[in-house]
C-alpha cells in the first residue's frame, strides 16, 4: 500500500531511489515518482502513472546533473485516480512530500489552511504538504511536529524542504518505516526489501520520533525537540538479497511456492525439543495456553484462510471455542472476548492496519494476544504480548503462498502445544502429532514436483469465467484459499462453496462445462462430498477432483483427478495448497497477465 524510500549519501541518489523503488513496487504499483536535490540546490520532480520501470525510462531521458539526496514513492491509489498529477511526490511551496497511508480529516485542513485555490491533485498527500509548507518558518522540526498535531490518520512520509538542501525528514505513525545508516549512505523506507543491498543492520522507526538523514548520520529527534536519548534497538536482518531475488525462477510466486518445504522446516524445526512443541525460545509461556476458555482467531486474506483451517483442526482436539474474524468486521463489533479469551492474530507483513486494529481492540478488552507474523519488527509482532515468527523470508508476489503455509505450520504447533499443556494430548499423541506435521512437508514437495501435470488442467479453467471450488470441512476451509488465489491473478470470477451448501442456490450457476475443483480430502465427509461432486457432474460441471492417492472413486465420476499423498486428513492442507497454488499460477499465465502484479491489489494494506 505505498512504498516510499528517502536517501542521503556520497551516491547517485537517483539510482538508489530507483532501485529502491524496484524492490518496495510489490505494495503498489499504480505510479511511481522521485524528488532529487540536485547539486545546484534545486529540486528535481519526475513522476508517472505506471510501474517503476516507467519511471527509471522517463528519469533516464529527461534528468541531467547529480544529485546526492532525494526521496521516491510508487502508488497504490486511494484518493484519486491513477494519474501523473496524484502521482506522489507532491510539491507545494517549500515542501517536498511523499506518504504513505490516510489523512483522514484531509477535507477539515482544507478549510483550516485555506488550501482551495492550491491543490492540483486530488490526493490527501497534497493537502499535508501544503499544510506542513504553512507551518514551516524555516524550523523543519518546529513545523513536523506542528503538523503532526493537526493530522489524523495514518502516515509515514518524507519531505524536503527547499532551503535545506542534503536533509531528508521522516516521521510516521502507524504506517511502517524503517532506516539504516549504511556504507553507501542513509536510508529510509516502507521495507526492508528496499535497504537489503546495503546492509542487514536497520532500525524501526519508532513513532513519535523525527528522522533526519544527511549524508553522514541519520539524526533521530523527540517530540519535544530534543536529540532522543535513547537510539532505536538496532536489529539484524536474517534473509539476504538472493531471498529478495527471482533467482531463476520466471516469478516471485513459483520461486515461493518452491520454497515452501524449506520455510515449513525452518518454522517448525528450531520449536522442537524431543519430538515435542517448544516455544521457550519465543519466551511463549504455558500459562498462555492454559488460562483461557477460548480462542478467537483474527486476520485478513490469506492469513484469515489459514485461521480457518487452524480452527477447523484446533476446535476438535481442544474442545474448546475457537472463532475465526475478518479484521475489518472485528475492529468495528463487540466481540465476546474478554481476559479468558486468547486471540491470535495472523499476519504476513504484521502491518495490516485492519489487524492492527484488531489487536488494539482485543487489548483494549483485557485478552492476552499471540501473533503470528511473518516480518521481525513489525508494528503488530512489537505490540502483541507474544509473537511467534514465520520464518518464510520476503514474501514479493502480492498472491500469498508461503506465508500460509507456514502461518499453518506455527499455528498447529500452537494447537499442539495447547492440547499437551492443557491435558488433552499425551506426549505420545503430541509427538505423533509433529511427525505428521513433517510428513506433510514431502508430500508438497511430491506435489511440487507435478507442477507440470497439474498444468494440464489450466486450459478447462482459463477458457471460463467462472470456476467453483467445493469441499466440506477442513477441505472447504481449503475451497476458499483456491477460491481467492485464482481470482486474485487470473481474474477468473470463482467461488468457493461448502459442498453440501450448493443445493440451497449457487447450483443453479452451475451448466455445461463450467469448471469445479471439488477437494475431498477428509475421510468422514468423503462419501458425502462424492455425492455432491454427482450433483454438479448431472449438470455438465467439469470436475477437477483432487483427492488422496487411496481414495477410491469411480472413473467417471471427475474429468481430471489429482492426487496427493496419503498424509493424516489433518495435514491435507500442505499438499493440496501446493496443487491450488499453481492452479492460479497457471491460469494467471495461461491468460498472459502479471502474476506478482496483479491490478488493483498490493502486498501490504495499511489503509482501512
Ligand atoms: C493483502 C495481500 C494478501 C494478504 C492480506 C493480509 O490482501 O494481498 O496476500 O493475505 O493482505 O496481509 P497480512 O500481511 O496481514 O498477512
Amino acid at each position: 500500500m505505498c512504498g516510499i524510500i528517502g536517501y542521503s549519501g556520497p551516491l547517485e541518489a537517483r539510482n538508489i531511489l530507483l532501485d529502491g523503488l524496484a524492490g518496495l513496487e510489490y505494495r503498489g504499483y499504480d505510479s511511481a515518482g522521485i524528488a532529487l536535490c540536485m547539486e545546484d540546490s534545486s529540486i528535481c520532480l519526475a513522476k508517472k502513472v505506471g510501474k517503476v520501470k516507467t519511471l527509471r525510462d522517463y528519469c533516464d531521458s529527461s534528468i541531467r546533473g547529480t544529485a546526492h539526496s532525494g526521496i521516491g514513492h510508487t502508488r497504490w491509489a486511494t484518493h484519486g485516480g491513477v494519474t501523473d498529477a496524484n502521482a506522489h511526490p507532491h510539491r507545494a511551496g517549500k515542501v517536498t512530500l511523499i506518504h504513505n497511508g490516510i489523512i483522514e480529516n484531509y477535507h477539515a485542513l482544507t478549510e483550516q489552511f485555506k488550501l482551495q485555490d492550491k491543490l492540483i491533485s486530488q490526493t490527501d498527500s497534497e493537502v499535508a504538504a501544503w499544510a506542513l509548507d504553512a507551518l514551516y518558518d524555516g524550523d523543519p522540526l518546529k513545523a513536523i511536529r506542528a503538523l503532526k498535531n493537526q493530522l489524523e490518520g495514518s502516515y509515514s512520509f518524507c519531505i524536503l524542504f527547499d532551503d535545506q538542501p542534503g536533509s531528508v525528514y521522516a516521521i510516521r505513525s502507524v504506517s511502517p518505516l524503517v532506516a539504516a545508516y549504511t556504507h553507501a549512505g542513509a536510508m529510509v523506507a516502507s521495507d526492508l526489501t528496499a535497504l537489503i543491498p546495503y546492509t542487514n543492520q536497520y532500525f524501526v522507526v519508532p513513532e513519535n520520533r523525527i528522522v533526519k538523514l544527511t549524508s553522514y548520520k541519520i539524526h533521530v529527534y523527540d517530540l519535544d525537540d530534543a536529540f532522543t536519548k535513547e537510539y532505536p534497538e538496532i536489529l539484524t536482518v536474517n534473509w539476504n538479497m538472493d531471498a529478495a531475488m527471482k533467482n531463476g525462477f520466471p516469478h516471485f510466486m513459483m520461486k515461493e511456492i518452491h520454497e515452501q518445504p524449506e520455510a515449513m522446516k525452518n518454522t517448525i524445526l528450531p520449536r522442537m525439543n524431543k519430538g515435542l512443541p517448544d516455544f521457550c525460545d519465543d519466551h511463549i509461556p504455558d500459562d498462555l495456553f492454559t488460562g483461557c476458555s477460548q480462542i478467537h482467531i483474527v486476520a485478513c486474506g490469506t492469513a484469515m484462510h489459514a485461521g480457518m483451517v487452524a480452527r477447523a483442526v484446533m476446535e476438535p482436539i481442544l474442545r474448546i471455542p475457537v472463532t475465526v474474524s475478518i479484521a475489518s468486521e472485528f475492529r468495528y463489533e463487540e466481540p465476546l472476548i474478554n481476559d479468558k479469551t486468547l486471540v491470535i492474530i495472523i499476519s504476513q507483513s504484521g502491518e495490516t492496519i485492519d489487524t492492527l486494529a484488531a489487536l488494539r481492540l482485543a487489548h483494549d478488552y483485557g485478552s492476552r494476544t499471540l501473533a503470528v507474523v511473518n516480518v521481525k519488527g513489525s508494528t503488530i509482532a512489537r505490540e502483541s504480548d507474544y509473537v511467534l515468527y514465520t520464518h518464510a523470508g520476503p514474501e514479493i508476489a502480492v498472491a500469498s503462498t508461503k506465508a500460509y503455509s507456514v502461518q499453518l505450520a506455527a499455528l498447529y504447533m500452537v494447537g499442539c502445544r495447547m492440547a499437551l499443556v492443557r491435558g488433552v494430548f499425551t506426549e505420545k499423541q503430541a509427538t505423533d502429532f509433529l511427525t505428521d506435521l513433517l510428513d506433510a512437508i514431502p508430500a508438497m514437495e511430491t506435489m511440487i514436483a507435478q507442477e507440470d501435470t497439474i498444468k494440464q488442467v489450466i486450459t478447462h479453467i482459463i477458457q471460463s469465467p467462472d470456476a467453483f471450488f467445493i469441499g466440506r470441512g477442513l477441505d472447504y476451509a481449503f475451497s476458499l484459499e483456491g477460491a481467492l488465489k485464482l481470482k486474485e491473478i487470473s481474474y477468473i470470477h470463482s467461488e468457493a462453496y461448502a459442498a453440501g451448501e450448493l443445493k440451497h442456490g449457487t447450483i443453479a450457476l452451475i451448466s455445461d462445462q463450467v469448471p469445479v475443483i471439488a477437494i475431498a480430502t477428509q475421510q468422514h465427509v468423503f462419501a458425502k462430498t462424492i455425492s455432491n461432486i454427482r450433483e454438479v457432474k448431472a449438470r455438465g460441471a467439469f470436475i477437477i477432483l483432487l483427492t488422496k492417492e487411496s481414495a477410491v472413486v469411480d472413473d467417471t465420476l471427475a474429468d481430471i483427478q489429482i492426487h496427493i499423498p496419503d498424509v493424516d486428513d489433518r495435514f491435507t492442507v500442505f499438499p493440496i495448497v501446493v496443487v491450488l497454488q499453481l492452479i492460479a499460477y497457471y491460469a494467471s499465465l495461461g491468460k498472459n497477465l502479471d502474476v506478482d502484479q496483479p491490478r488493483n491489489l498490493a502486498k501490504s494494506v495499511t489503509v482501512e
